[in-house]
Formats: structure tokens, C-alpha cells, sequence
């Protein structure tokens, strides 16, 4: 089933993984590209980026909306996850009439299984997110996966904002053979600094403020790391936290951009990367720096 929307301009909105697939079949020759944009709703600035560039890139573009329970390890997570697929729908629209939209169920996705495939990423899935989110990335293989089976994009678009899942997602195309570019694009910050996501939503006005913490200390421990010991940036970093109130710190690691292991004495040949997880208030918000 898909339904048109007769706002202004006519754009699919598919619900129905069969309809959409019969759709994009139609369109898509020799010549032309899909290039496909995977959320979970509650879509801001950042999100709006990746589809400004599939379609400088592509003739076509797919954006999925779904809230993947397969991903969440804590159920009150799950359902505190924003869902306002009307103004999402609206957004799209308003940046380009022609994106096509899925918005699967549940069902349409799982067919009555939800249970996540179990994935072997060659260890990056251990690291950082991994250790503190159980499973979570066996559900974002998962569902990945199936959107590209379905969509069969030429390419797909992932902020690195999630660096460890952009990491996870080529490992998971490349180990399965999946003829699609995974194309990463920079984190969209707001004016002061924070990491835009859809759980910013959640935090009050003031935390939204204060949260401009979090980058303003990834900014000073880079520093660090060039003039100082590791083991001296990582506890900075730490009592940072522990002198805020606001904040409760979950982990800070510097790690190798490839393989996501800890750096233990940094290599000259090799890229290294910042990367939090902070508690607001119950609220947990994650964010990344190159350290180049
Ligand atoms: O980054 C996200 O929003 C999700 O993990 C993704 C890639 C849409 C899969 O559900």
C-alpha cells in the first residue's frame, strides 16, 4: 500500500515494503542511482545534510523512517524515542518534493520475528557503544541489512556523528558483498557546539545549554592528546564530568579510527578519534572528534 501525498507536489510515501520495491524497480535503469538516507525519525539539520547530499548525488532518494526496536537494549529508551512522523514528513517536503519516503511498520520489516541476526563486525562491535549497549549493534546490522535488500541503494548515507556504527556498517557491506558506497558525512552541531540528535529533544532548554559541555571537552582534550600523555587526557576528561552535577560520564576513548581498539601508545602512522557518552539527566548523548 502506498498513499500520495497532494499537498503541493505529489510524493510517495510508501508503507509497504513490496509497493516501494515494485516502485523503485521502475524508476531505476542503467542510468540512474538510488541513493538511500536510513533514520529513525524525529529528523533535524543534521539528518536534512544527508539528503542534501544523495541528491546532489543520486537521481533518486530514499528516506527510511523507523524506530528499530531491535537496537535497543533498554526498553524505556525505546519508548521515550521521539516519533513524529507528520513533521518529519513535512521537513522532507519541504526540502525536496521529490524524496521518497518509507515509513515501514514493525511488521512490514520483521514479519512477525523481531529478533536481531547475530553478526560477527571482527571485534569493532566490542568497543565503546558495544560494551555498554549490548546487542544494539547485532540490530542495527540487522536492519540495515534488510532497508538495503529493500532499497537496493547504489549508496547510503551515514553521519559520523555514530562513527562506530558508520565503521560497523561498511564492515557489515563489505563482509556480506553488498554492492553499495557507504558515504560518511560530517556532524551538523548546533550554534553552540552540541551534537545535533534526535534525543536533544528530551533535554531541557537549560540542559541543552549546559550540554554544550560535552564538544567544548572533546576540543580541549584534542589539545591535550598533542601536548600532553594519553592517560593524562582521559583523566581530564573525567573530572571534567565529575564537577558537573548535570552530567554523569559513561565512558571517554581514544581509539584507532580503523579498529576501534583503545590506544594504548599513539602510532605515528596511524588516526585516532575521541569518542563520550554522557547521561543528562537519563537522557545519553554520545559524540566524537577526529584527533588529526
Ligand atoms: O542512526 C540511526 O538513526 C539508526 O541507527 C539507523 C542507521 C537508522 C538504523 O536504525
Amino acid at each position: 500500500m502506498f498513499a500520495f501525498n497532494f499537498n503541493k507536489i505529489a510524493m510517495p510515501i510508501f508503507y509497504e515494503k513490496v509497493a516501494l520495491n515494485t516502485f523503485l524497480k521502475s524508476v531505476k535503469n542503467q542510468n540512474t542511482t538510488i541513493g538511500f538516507v536510513p533514520t529513525m525519525g524525529a529528523l533535524h539539520q543534521g539528518h536534512l545534510s544527508l539528503m542534501q547530499q544523495s541528491l546532489k548525488e543520486n537521481n533518486h532518494t530514499v528516506v527510511s523512517i523507523f524506530v528499530n526496536p531491535t537496537q535497543f537494549n533498554n526498553s524505556d529508551d525505546l519508548t521515550k524515542y521521539p516519533r513524529t512522523l507528520s513533521q518529519d514528513v513535512e521537513k522532507i517536503q519541504q526540502l525536496h518534493s521529490d524524496i521518497i519516503i518509507y515509513a515501514p511498520s514493525t511488521e512490514d520489516i520483521y514479519e512477525g520475528h523481531v529478533h536481531a541476526e547475530k553478526f560477527d563486525f571482527d571485534g569493532l562491535e566490542n568497543q565503546m557503544e558495544g560494551k555498554f549497549r549490548p546487542g544494539h549493534f547485532d540490530g542495527v546490522g540487522t536492519i540495515v541489512k534488510r532497508l538495503f535488500e529493500i532499497i537496493t541503494p547504489d549508496k547510503a548515507y551515514f553521519g559520523e556523528k555514530d562513527f562506530q556504527q558508520l565503521q560497523i556498517v561498511k564492515k557489515m557491506t563489505q563482509k556480506n558483498n553488498l554492492p553499495v558506497s557507504i558515504v560518511a558525512c560530517p556532524i551538523f552541531r548546533e550554534p553552540n557546539g552540541l551534537a545535533m540528535s534526535s534525543r536533544n529533544e528530551r533535554l531541557t532548554p537549560q540542559q541543552r545549554q549546559e550540554a554544550s559541555l560535552i564538544h567544548q571537552t572533546l576540543l580541549q582534550a584534542k589539545e591535550r592528546f598533542k601536548n600532553k600523555s594519553l592517560m593524562e587526557a582521559k583523566e581530564w576528561v573525567t573530572a571534567v564530568f565529575a564537577t558537573h552535577p548535570t552530567f554523569e560520564l559513561e565512558y571517554f576513548e581514544i581509539a584507532d579510527e580503523e579498529t576501534l581498539t583503545p590506544c594504548i601508545t599513539p602510532l605515528k602512522d596511524k588516526n585516532y578519534r575521541a569518542f563520550i557518552a554522557v547521561f543528562v539527566n537519563n537522557i545519553r548523548l554520545i559524540d566524537t572528534i577526529s584527533l588529526k
